[in-house]
């Protein structure tokens, strides 16, 4: 390659111009794996050439390797927080006493209060410096690793007219969809469930690997630009140069010139909101001339320039009736709040949450006491507080109980866990019938029907097991009360369609423990029948990416168990599909069989990755580096010449992308 350092930066100059289109503009303008081959070309670039590493590289967003614990940083500005308000009363205040202290013309600017975890980012000729969390306001961690990570956050800017130096600062928040996602995956590997996005944010932000950071999918918006000679006196202005230079600025905001304006832009949000992808809660209000703020100035804790209205959450106070314990299908035992129905926006609330035992020692509980009751992000309500001062004397203190109300089973916590469960999951009929539920949801086996189906054919002693569904007849579905000949008939036509349904989701069906829909894929490509994974050890199965301790022992744990074993044995019978598609299968030879090989370099003909699956796909292993176990290198262009030093001192073969071919053709 003649100028392998402009190709370096041609190609990172391209990527991260494709990154901006798609995490700022969400427009991206060419596809996934176009901009993955990129990608894989400058990161086999950057390997061959390490003397142009670039910590702002777009291979880093993919995370690095370090694990540290993070660095404290002082904030050479103070990251002051904004006076908050719940009534438009003060909103009118704060306004009048702008107008009075200024005695002049100004506009405010309305902006959206994000609901997530505040970063303060330090850019230095045009590239990111240094991401530093709130901490204590004079102190925070230095988190550049893991915000390096995040799509919408600009390794470097575009454009030339930004400031050698300066600081921007904004809110880390994890999208409603994302949320949703993260639980669900945490929920099926019984994993405690994060609160509310903001608390999943900034967990994420302090964790220790970036990598993981990278696969949460993190978002940002951006609302305060400092530093010395900024581009115009107008914060308004200010942002929308952020904007220009590849910043996620919210089209939301907007300038007001009256009370009007502002009431307006509050009223608007306050409902639109639930519509916006991320969480907010509430309006933030600033003066938009930098020189009217630096007259207004700060009290101690607060720039007087600026108000924060928050939405009312929402919030009833009612009295706690009763607590029930249900029984999920892993067996987990959840407290439920019955309540003396109450409005709260628009529906009666009758039940709400209380998560784990902790939670209700936390809230000190009694029965009868009167709770404040909200609806968060979340759309089960919660209790937030309970109003000590009218509980009564003889109040009784709710306490969790030690024997399922289902089956009669003494209740088990293991050490360092929230949750008690039933250990009982053979006999305890919610159990039983969660799985079922849980093998017919859309992403298992995608059969028509959901908990009330499961009920009635379970209370019908038509199914007892998941295996029962395939020997259903829909005449005698059709007798059970409420069904009908023509719903019998679409619940059996959908359950022998899902005979058909890919191996990898039949292993996330059958309900293993800790096996979430991911954890089911990468099982089903490490092994690819059910026989082989039957088989599988413990130290096989850590072998697969992401597959740790936990999950390997429930695995095994399931297999060790004969009634499992019976249930497959009866679903492989009616037509269960147990091993990885025959298109897949018949891809898979043993050509490469024991086998170790290095790729290293560019290629023409597939990219890195599609090796890597031929490899596998073939017996082969892929190892990451040369050592005397290594059988071959599999050399494109751009092999390192340290590589090949290694290489040609251990003896290890280099072959070709054409002789690789030709040996798997
Ligand atoms: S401005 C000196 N603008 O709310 C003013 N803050 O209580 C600096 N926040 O710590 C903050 N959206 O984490 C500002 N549009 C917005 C905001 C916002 C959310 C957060 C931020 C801050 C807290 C203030």
């Amino acid at each position: 390659m003649e100028n392998p350092k402009q190709h370096i930066e041609d190609l990172r100059n391209l990527l991260h111009q494709h990154n901006y289109s798609y995490y700022v503009l969400s427009s991206p303008t060419i596809t996934d794996f176009e901009f993955d081959k990129l990608l894989k070309e400058l990161e086999a670039l950057e390997k061959e050439y390490p003397e142009y590493a670039d910590p702002n590289s777009p291979t880093q967003r993919v995370g690095s390797d370090i694990n540290k614990q993070f660095v404290q940083v002082a904030h050479k500005y103070p990251m002051l927080s904004l006076s908050n308000t719940y009534s438009l009363e003060e909103v009118e205040e704060f306004y009048n006493r702008v107008k009075k202290d200024l005695n002049d013309d100004f506009e405010i600017v309305c902006e959206l209060k994000f609901d997530g975890t505040s970063i303060s980012l330090t850019y230095k000729d045009g590239k990111l410096q240094q991401a530093v969390t709130r901490g204590d306001g004079v102190v925070g961690d230095d988190v550049t690793a893991n915000v390096r990570t995040i799509g919408s956050i600009p390794l470097t800017l575009q454009g030339h007219d930004y400031m050698d130096e300066f600081e921007i600062r904004g809110e880390i928040l994890m999208p409603w969809k994302v949320f949703d996602k993260l639980n669900q995956e945490r929920a099926d590997q019984e994993e405690p469930l994060f609160a509310n996005p903001r608390n999943a944010a900034s967990g994420t932000l302090k964790l220790q690997d970036p990598k993981v950071v990278a696969s949460r999918k993190l978002d940002s918006f951006l609302y305060y630009m400092l530093g010395e000679n900024l581009p115009s006196d107008s914060h308004y202005e200010n942002l929308k140069k952020a904007k220009q230079w590849g910043f996620k600025i919210s089209d939301a905001t907007r300038k007001a010139k009256s009370l009007e304006e502002i009431a307006e832009f509050i009223k608007y949000w306050d409902v639109e909101r639930k519509n916006f992808p991320v969480a907010t809660d509430g309006i933030v209000l600033k003066v938009d001339s930098l020189r009217q703020q630096r007259n207004l100035g700060y009290t101690s804790k607060f720039p007087r320039w600026a108000i924060a209205y928050k939405f009312q959450a929402e919030r009833e106070l009612t009295e706690l009736l009763s607590v029930s314990f249900q029984v999920g299908r892993t067996g987990a035992v959840t407290p439920v709040a019955n309540l003396k129905p109450v409005q709260l926006s628009g529906t009666t609330v009758k039940r709400a949450s209380l998560y784990n035992a902790d939670a209700i020692d936390a809230l000190d509980l009694h029965i009868g006491d009167m709770v404040y009751v909200e609806k968060g992000g979340e759309i089960i309500p919660k209790i937030t507080e309970v109003d000590i001062k009218s509980r009564k004397p003889n109040n009784e203190k709710v306490e969790f109980i030690t024997i399922c109300p289902e089956c009669g089973a003494t209740l088990k916590r293991d050490e360092g866990e929230a949750v008690y469960y039933c250990p009982n999951y053979k006999g305890c009929p919610p159990q039983i019938k969660g799985r079922i539920e849980h093998f017919i949801t859309r992403k298992a086996m995608n059969i028509s029907g959901g908990s009330e189906t499961i009920e009635h054919l379970y209370n019908g002693k038509l199914i007892s097991n998941i295996a029962d569904l395939y020997t259903l007849k829909w005449q005698d579905v059709s007798h059970l009360e409420r069904w009908g000949e023509k719903s019998a008939k679409n619940l059996i036509e959908s359950i022998q369609s899902s005979v058909n349904i890919p191996y990898e989701r039949v292993l996330y069906a059958i309900g293993i423990r800790y096996v979430g829909e991911t954890v089911a894929k990468k099982l089903a490509v490490g092994f690819p029948s059910i026989e082989q994974l039957k088989q599988a050890t413990i130290e096989e199965l850590t072998q697969v990416d992401e597959i740790g301790d936990r999950i390997a022992r429930s695995v095994v744990d399931f297999f060790a168990d004969e009634e499992n074993l019976e249930l497959i044995e009866k679903l492989r019978g009616f037509g269960l599909q147990f091993e990885l598609s025959q298109e897949i299968m018949s891809q898979r030879t043993n050509k490469l069989e024991g086998k170790t090989i290095v790729i290293s370099g560019t290629f023409e003909k597939h990219s890195r990755d599609e090796y890597k699956t031929l490899i596998e796909q073939n017996g082969g292993k892929n190892s990451g580096s040369i050592s005397s176990k290594t059988n071959y290198i599999l050399a494109g262009d751009n092999m390192g010449p340290a590589k090949l030093e290694k290489a040609n001192k251990l003896g290890v073969q280099i072959i070709k992308e054409d002789d690789f071919l030709k040996m798997i053709e």
